[in-house]
């Protein structure tokens, strides 16, 4: 009885072995009396011999009819051979198609991106996306385990809310019975909630910004692993950022080793390793001016301006006081001087920009009904919010990481939306 292997495991098989293999059909090449098959499936590709004579007759006209991406069953011997990718390739004596592909696969080489977005559903199934794909999933995975061994507890928050976190500008609205509510920009409120009872939270899950900025690194859905601490200042939620970051680049450079090497990407733990550089806005604003962009005290940071600066810069950085009219109503004033914040954004080098947004909240209880009206808010719109000021208030912090943002500077993409299974942005939402 033959076993069923993965392509991976095909490749470790000693000469002469008999082996079968599921997969689909990634391209297909005739010489003569010989018929190259490529056979792709989640762990691999593998180059399939199929040579009349060897294999009977059914199964070469088999193999010389299979449509492209159609699901077929192998079977052979295992045989080195220098010619043939990775080394080895399988003489076939027996194929079996059981999922055949009714039309002609529409994905060629040199269709336009236009096309393979429209097609994402079918694009996925190049290698290159699926490489992107598993490391994603190492990443996600290499920050849950840190935030776990560091003593953080994944809470999960709700995606429909009433209120906004970053400003009503990127609310998207929706009918919820009748009554108006939103998706959510970001879980911190909850977890600020949740601190009182877990003291260490985190959670990852997808955030929603209805910002119609069309830039390479904006979407309208993403997924945010948010932090929350109690007793935490500013510098210390930095020193976790910080940790974070280089326990997810120092891992992944290991654990995607494989991938890396594959898509030509270097990554590597001395990109990130701490203490990184700390700037304040005010310095961070000279250097704007001093490159002539044309921005004023108190105007947040915009994809232009973040690109400028973070060229300035080899490691991640941190950017912090900005000014309070430049972001969102519960950061902390500094109370040295409270026209700033105890704020902070982590930019990631070479043009790229914010990857972290965070710092230390308002946890007194009159200060932040101040700020929220100073805000022109509803005070009733934060009423549970503000409540969490009335009872055992204590000092804390928290930061918001764009997982896509993250792995667009890492894997250097050009787009952000590469880093996605199936993107959103302002003129994509399908399939
Ligand atoms: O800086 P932001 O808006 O901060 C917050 O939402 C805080 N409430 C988070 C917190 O403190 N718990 O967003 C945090 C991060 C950004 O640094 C960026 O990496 C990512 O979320 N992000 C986006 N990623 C892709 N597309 C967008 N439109 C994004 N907006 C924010
Ligand atoms: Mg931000």
């Amino acid at each position: 009885m033959l076993k069923t292997l993965y392509i991976r495991d095909a490749f470790k098989c000693g000469e002469d072995s008999e082996v079968e293999l599921i997969g689909w059909v990634r391209s297909k090449r005739r010489h003569g009396k010989l018929v190259f098959l490529d056979l792709r499936d989640s762990t691999g590709i593998i180059q399939i011999a199929v040579k009349q004579g060897i294999a009977d007759s059914e199964t070469f006209m088999k193999a010389l009819d299979v449509g492209l991406e159609s699901a077929v069953k192998v079977r052979g011997k295992i045989k080195r051979d220098a010619r043939a990718p990775g080394g080895v390739e399988l003489h076939c004596n027996h194929i079996e198609v059981f999922g055949p592909s009714l039309d002609g696969f529409p994905i060629r080489k040199g269709v336009g991106l236009k096309f393979l977005l429209d097609n994402r559903h079918l694009h996925l199934r190049s290698p290159k996306v699926a490489m992107i794909m598993k490391i994603r999933a190492n990443l996600m995975d290499i920050a849950r385990r840190w935030l776990r061994e560091n003593g953080f507890i994944e809470v999960n928050c709700p995606t429909f809310i009433t209120a906004a976190v970053e400003g009503g500008a990127t609310l998207f609205k929706l009918d919820y019975f009748g009554r108006t509510a939103y998706l959510t920009q970001s879980v911190q409120f909850y977890q600020e909630a949740a601190i009182y009872s877990l003291e260490k939270v985190y959670s990852l899950q997808p955030s929603f910004r209805a910002e119609l900025s069309r830039t390479r690194r904006h979407l309208t859905e993403f997924w945010h692993l948010e932090v929350e601490m109690a007793y935490a200042d500013l510098y210390d939620i930095m020193k976790v950022i910080e940790e974070l970051v280089y326990a997810i680049v120092s891992n992944l450079s290991k654990e995607s080793e494989v991938e890396l090497k594959a898509l030509d990407k270097v990554v590597k733990p001395e990109m990130a390793e701490p203490p990184y550089p700390r700037i304040k806005y005010a310095e961070a604003l000279q250097i704007l001016q001093s490159k002539n962009v044309n921005i004023n005290w108190g105007d947040d940071f915009g994809a232009d301006e973040e690109r400028i600066l973070s060229k300035e810069f080899e490691k991640p950085f941190f950017v912090t006081h900005y000014p309070k009219e430049a972001k969102a109503f519960y950061h902390m004033p500094d109370p040295n001087d409270p026209s700033v914040c105890l704020n902070t954004d982590l930019l990631a080098p070479g043009g790229y920009g914010e990857i972290v947004g965070g710092g230390q909240r308002i946890h007194d209880y009159n200060l932040l009904l101040e700020r929220i009206r100073e805000n022109g808010l509803n005070v009733e719109d934060y009423r549970w919010y503000i409540d969490l000021r009335k009872y055992g208030s204590v000092p804390h912090s928290g930061f918001g990481l764009g997982i896509e943002r993250m792995l667009w500077w890492l894997l250097q993409l050009p787009h952000i939306r590469s880093a996605c299974l199936f993107p959103r942005t302002p003129t994509r939402v399908y399939p």
